[in-house]
């Protein structure tokens, strides 16, 4: 073959989602992180498109001011995308040098490894314990040649996370050249008080770029719409790498909708925990191992019983008409993924789950 891409790019691989094959109207989509209950019905009694024809602001203060607003924020910090991930590629194509080091936590999100080695940067995984990041590890993973470090709390796929405390350690133990990119698209589902969902970091170290997304508590996925709060600096770079229209005028109004109604995000929180707490009992009363989350997902345990094996159980649940995600490409292979869907669904998730038990037996 004459035609080549870059080296690092030859090694990687599309990011696959399970969206399932024909007829995806009719299946229970729990794969991808999403809201149950949809957006907020404000979005959808309001939004016009009469000025699609136009292109969207560079910049769009109305949302920036809105979110700034919102979470008590410096204007001239926030800086929007197309959804988190593009932020996520920016930070490294604007950041890492041919060869220069990114950290990423072993089972961390799946984007970041991705955009290291799309940017041409060398991605350095730092052990996780227990399925929970390390920051023993990610300082021990530190060298001359780190110029980032990825990490989500609450993580996706895992759903555990690290307290304030732990990640003050990580932040006064990173050289000052050194960015964390503080990934915190599932701070919305958090009311642990040990939690901290960056702000405070950022306000306070110049080298935190905290991460946020439109596309779960808010789901407005379809729409495209995250963004990040960092120094004015890091503001102005992020903008000279990032394309001039990224961020669409439907999104935006969306966007500015989402973020003021709080009867929604009421409704939403109070969904995810009721749904959880159900959803962990359920799994209790069949004995089923599963790591405890703080999202809107749950990772849950297919081995250990009777053969079993996740891959066996995503294949039961697909011809079911259930998708969940298995975690072969996290190297979690006994797991699966299942996001909490709407009560309805999962209840038909668990019935499932009990027929594809009792088929053991
Ligand atoms: C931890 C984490 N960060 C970022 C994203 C990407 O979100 P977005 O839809 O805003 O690109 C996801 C989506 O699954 C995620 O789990």
């Amino acid at each position: 073959m004459f035609i080549k891409p870059r080296k690092s790019v030859l090694k990687l691989n599309a990011y696959k989602p399970n969206f399932g094959k024909k007829n995806s109207n009719q299946l229970i989509r729990l794969s991808a992180n999403e809201n149950p209950l949809g957006c907020s019905p404000k979005i959808l009694n309001s939004i016009n498109f009469s000025d699609i024809h136009k292109y969207p602001p560079q910049h769009s203060k109305d949302l920036i001011f809105e979110i700034a607003n919102k979470y008590k924020l410096n204007k001239k910090k926030i800086i929007l995308g197309n959804g988190s991930d593009e932020l996520i590629s920016i930070i490294a194509q604007s950041f890492l040098n041919f060869d220069d080091e990114a950290i990423y936590t072993e089972y961390g999100f799946l984007q970041y490894p991705q955009a290291i080695a799309v940017a041409g940067g060398k991605a350095v995984v730092a052990k996780d314990n227990d399925l929970t990041a390390s920051v023993e590890n990610i300082i021990k993973s530190i060298s001359k040649f780190t110029r980032l470090i990825y990490l989500a709390n609450p993580n996706n796929p895992t759903g555990t996370f690290l307290s304030k405390q732990t990640i003050l350690k990580l932040v006064n133990n990173i050289p000052r050249h050194v960015i964390l990119v503080y990934d915190a698209a599932y701070a919305e589902y958090m009311d642990e008080e040990s939690y901290t969902n960056g702000i405070n970091l950022v306000e306070n170290h110049e080298n935190v770029i905290m991460l946020r997304t439109f596309s779960k508590f808010h789901g407005l996925a379809g729409l495209r719409l995250g963004w990040a709060y960092c120094s004015e600096k890091i503001v102005k770079i992020l903008m000279s790498v990032k394309g001039p229209f990224s961020v669409n005028s439907v999104a935006i109004k969306a966007g500015i909708i989402a973020i003021g109604d709080k009867n929604f995000h009421k409704r939403c929180f109070e969904y995810n925990k009721s749904n959880m707490k159900w959803m962990e009992n359920e799994l209790n009363k069949l004995s089923i191992t599963y790591q405890k989350s703080f999202a809107n997902f749950i990772l849950i345990k297919f081995s250990g019983f009777k053969g079993v094996n996740a891959l066996k159980a995503e294949s039961f649940f697909s011809k079911n008409g259930i998708l969940v995600r298995n975690m072969k490409v996290y190297n979690l292979p006994e797991y699966l993924r299942v996001s909490l869907g709407t009560i309805n669904e999962n209840k038909l998730f668990i019935k499932t789950l009990k027929k594809f038990v009792n088929n053991l037996q």
